[in-house]
């Protein structure tokens, strides 16, 4: 429970009371979750991404004003970006689109953040080129070169 002394911005607030863009998406390709230790809060990001672009976000969460507000800002923040735009966002791109966070919560907005890397890094292990897998792969895929013809 967040304590009543803590004073959140009308940006956080409507975020809070209005989240953008909750509940699942079905047509996902790239899920992620992160989960605080310290008070058992989740967040969870689902993304639509095609041709290397984020074009669909929504999150489901359980937890404080400022995590649910951090991860309906940060469904806003990464549509429309590359993959790697995305993973460039960090908690302080969420704490500056919510318009600041007290001080004792912006760790909160670090479960945003490791949600967008954890899609995006499960999704990019899924969809690596071919030409960069392990060059230690099976010996039936590397067959040895056919002796010389006398
Ligand atoms: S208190 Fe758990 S994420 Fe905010």
């Amino acid at each position: 429970m967040d304590d009543p002394a803590i004073r959140y911005n009308d940006t956080v607030m409507d975020h809070f009371l209005n989240p953008r863009n909750a509940g699942p998406l079905p047509n996902a390709n790239a899920v992620g979750r992160a989960g605080s230790g310290d008070c058992g809060d989740l967040v969870e990001l689902s993304l639509r991404v095609e041709d290397d672009r984020v074009v669909e976000a929504r999150f489901r969460a359980f937890g404080c004003v400022a995590a649910i507000a951090g991860a309906s800002v940060t469904t806003e923040l990464v549509r429309g970006r590359t993959v790697a735009e995305a993973l460039a966002l960090t908690n302080t791109d969420v704490v500056h689109a919510l318009g600041g966070l007290p001080p004792r919560k912006v760790e909160c907005s670090i479960l945003a953040e490791e949600a967008i890397r954890a899609a995006l890094g499960a999704y990019l292990e899924r969809n690596r080129p071919a030409d960069r897998l392990p060059t230690d792969a099976p010996a039936a895929e590397n067959p040895p070169a056919a002796p010389d013809q006398p």
